[in-house]
């Protein structure tokens, strides 16, 4: 990973700003979730628009121009629109033209299965520089009434993404490179956590009245079940790409988890027994930004001085599908 950036959205919205519009508190967010304050966009911002702050930052700090790609992938489960895939506008909002611009549709998991497809393109020699890029705007498709709270509270918008470059890694304990990424999935569990609406599934037009009046255009979840699945799989995905590479937990110098839920990733935690200063948490500010959660994770320990090259990371998601996985790297 050659090049790391994050873009968030100025407005912030806090616990006591959304007390204003549901019947919820600080206290039941804060206790159930560890979500403190949000990130929201205001006005035309798209997930496009995110995604492109993001990418320029990422280009910059690897001291590339956006010329210099291979490929884009782009992982969100908030597009600008039902069609085409969102990767299609970054990439003309980058100037570009001609490279393959891809969505990854993989929810919370989307970053790393767009990181592991990226890896694939790379490992065969057919492209050398790829911007992996994450990106949501989750707020406007949130339900602000008490309707909508078991939700609505979890979410916020962001974006972040890593360049990766092809490298020959002569030694892995020192060399930077991604060592390896585990993906999975079980549709059984599609309903659990879902949009119904905008759909193809039902009698006749893609949306309309009836489904609105439902609330189907907004997320629904069952949340204990997303809780006690999440932290089942994420530790057996950390686990796998350890046994795969040959490391042990506590060669691990830093987790970089995805962002739904405090009392997750403190859960994951605790079974992998991994020291909570081991795991980077940003979802007291950033709540779950799906896609760019690990990401923005990346970015922010990086500035923080908690990620420092040479460190072995772990990371892992679960989220909609269900889907999970783990990725292992080298800084
Ligand atoms: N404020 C106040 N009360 C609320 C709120 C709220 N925002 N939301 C729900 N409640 C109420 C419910 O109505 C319910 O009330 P009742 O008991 O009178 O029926 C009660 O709180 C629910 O309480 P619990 O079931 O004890 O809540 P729980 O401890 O299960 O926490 C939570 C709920 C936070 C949603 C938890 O289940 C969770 O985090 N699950 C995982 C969610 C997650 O990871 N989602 C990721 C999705 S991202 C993706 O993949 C796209």
């Amino acid at each position: 990973m050659i090049g790391l950036g994050s873009y968030l959205p100025p407005r912030i919205v806090t616990n006591e700003d959304l007390v204003r519009q549901m019947d919820t508190s600080d206290e039941w967010i804060v206790q159930r979730t560890g979500i403190t304050e949000r990130r929201w966009v205001e006005g035309v911002t798209s997930t496009s628009d995110l995604a492109v702050e993001a990418s320029r930052q990422a280009l910059d700090s690897a001291g590339l121009a956006p010329e210099d790609l291979d490929m884009i992938f782009l992982a969100t489960i908030t597009p600008d629109h039902f069609f085409p895939g969102s990767a299609v506008f970054l990439q003309t909002k980058l100037g570009l033209a001609g490279i393959p611009a891809i969505d990854v549709r993989q929810q919370c998991t989307g970053f790393i299965y767009a990181l592991s497809m990226a890896d694939q393109y790379i490992r065969t020699g057919s492209a050398e520089k790829i911007l992996v890029v994450g990106s949501e705007v989750h707020s406007k498709g949130l339900d602000v009434s008490t309707r909508g709270r078991d939700v609505t509270v979890l979410f916020g918008d962001g974006a972040a993404g890593v360049i990766l470059e092809a490298t020959n890694v002569t030694n892995p304990d020192l060399d930077s490179h991604l060592f390896s990424t585990h993906l999975y999935t079980d549709g059984a569990f599609a309903k659990e956590l879902w949009v119904p609406a905008v759909s193809t599934a039902y009698d006749e037009e893609i949306i309309d009245q009836r489904m609105l009046d439902r609330g189907d255009q907004y997320a629904q979840m069952n949340g204990r079940q997303v809780f006690v699945n999440a932290v089942k799989r994420m530790p057996e995905a950390v686990e796998t790409a350890l046994e795969h590479n040959g490391y042990k937990i506590d060669d691990v110098d830093l987790f970089v988890f995805h962002q739904a839920n405090l009392r997750i990733n403190e859960a994951v935690a605790h079974r992998l027994g991994v020291p909570d200063n081991k795991v980077f948490n940003t979802i007291e500010k950033y709540a779950n930004t799906t896609a760019a959660t690990i990401p923005i994770g990346l970015d922010e320990a990086v500035k923080a001085g908690k990620l420092e090259p040479g460190m072995l990371v772990a990371s892992a998601a679960f989220g909609s599908g269900f889907t999970w996985g783990s990725a292992l790297l080298r800084w």
